[in-house]
């Protein structure tokens, strides 16, 4: 069997059409749209309203890939969602996604919070180079609105809904995953977490009353293990892909915060005009955010054939992952 390659032939994302404002938000918080600006870089973030679930917004952006990929859901052999807000706890949504997809394919549900989507590119990755699966779904979609506590300010400024997705195939010349630096330190997991609901502390009325029912995070240890990681993991994704910084064309960083990046970028000595932010528009989308920056990046005309980007995440866990992609033709075939 000759040597494959994966390489990603579909694309699409989809958000909400509701959006919120940070002057939305001065009206119940005590915030301010200047205060949101200076320390995040956020401007709006898309909301889902009562009639959208994870599953509908993945499955919306799905539909995009295939029409990109020019295949039908009937030729998915693997269904991998990323998310950490699913529709339930169980069943899977993605079980759900594949049944409102139509596929007659395999599919699992991945949580690793905003790292989700490049630990799904990456294993989609390994399935595609031992030959198992030709057309592999990687959906990153987060609809973390529900699990926000809308009264505290340190968090739900933060954080918007979405999804975005890609279909990875099968190529026999040198494109798409080169190399990954995957990652995770539980010991510090109790920096961002959601409390209530799992087995620990089963959902109760006495859960609900101490709010642990919702997301919480200690912004200031998070922002420190972010602006470490993120130069360190793009680093080691380049060397397990024998690249250095300068081969980079465009670096895709999770959309968390623009001081993050910034700091992040500097330390890297890497040139700004080479970073892909669109944060100001989503807020953080957790494990949505890379697939749709990665979208709009297309959109955008910021890739072309045979560039090299990087796809360089972190977040809850903590965990931090990173994937070198060498942008190819369109269609594996
Ligand atoms: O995807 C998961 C990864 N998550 C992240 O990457 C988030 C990482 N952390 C961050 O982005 C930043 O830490 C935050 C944006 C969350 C906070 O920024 P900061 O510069 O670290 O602020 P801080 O936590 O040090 O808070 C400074 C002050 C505090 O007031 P006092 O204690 O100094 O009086 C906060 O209470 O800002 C206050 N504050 C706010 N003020 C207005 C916190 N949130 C807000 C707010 N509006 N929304």
């Amino acid at each position: 069997m000759p040597k494959l390659y994966s390489q990603i032939t579909g694309w699409g994302k989809y958000a909400p059409a509701n959006i919120v404002t940070n002057y939305d938000l001065e009206e119940t918080l005590d915030t301010s749209h200047e205060w949101i600006m200076q320390r995040t870089g956020i401007a709006e973030r898309h909301i889902a309203t009562e009639n959208e679930s994870t599953a509908t917004m993945a499955v919306a952006a799905t539909h995009d890939a295939l029409a990109q990929a020019g295949i039908t859901a009937q030729d998915l052999d693997l269904i991998i969602v990323a998310t950490s807000s699913p529709d339930y706890h169980v069943p899977a949504v993605s079980s759900t996604v594949q049944a409102m997809l139509g596929a007659d394919c395999p599919a699992f549900t991945l949580v690793t919070g905003c790292t989700g989507f490049v630990y799904g590119l990456v294993t989609a990755h390994q399935f595609i180079v031992n030959g198992a699966f030709k057309q592999v779904l990687v959906v990153g979609v987060e609809l973390v609105s529900r699990f926000l506590d809308w009264l505290d300010r340190n968090t739900c400024v933060l954080f918007g809904d979405g999804a975005g997705a890609v279909i990875v195939a099968p190529s026999e010349t040198p494109q798409g995953v080169l190399g990954f630096d995957l990652g995770s330190n539980g010991a510090d997991g109790h920096h961002l977490m959601m409390e209530g609901g799992g087995s620990s502390f089963p959902m109760s009325y006495e859960v609900i009353d101490q709010g642990k029912n919702f997301l919480r995070m200690n912004g200031r240890e998070v922002f420190k293990f972010a602006t470490r990681v993120l130069p360190k993991s793009t680093l080691a994704a380049l060397a397990n892909s024998d690249l250095a910084v300068d081969d980079l064309d465009l670096l895709i960083p999770h959309q968390a915060n623009a001081r993050i990046i910034d700091m992040a970028v500097r330390s890297m000595k890497f040139d700004r005009d080479k970073v892909f932010v669109n944060l100001h528009k989503y807020g953080n989308t957790s494990a949505a955010s890379i697939p749709i920056a990665l979208v709009e990046a297309i959109e955008e005309g910021r890739l072309a054939t045979g560039d090299i980007v990087a796809l360089v995440s972190f977040g809850a866990g903590l965990t931090w992952a990173s994937a070198i992609v060498q942008w190819g033709p369109t269609r594996a075939r």
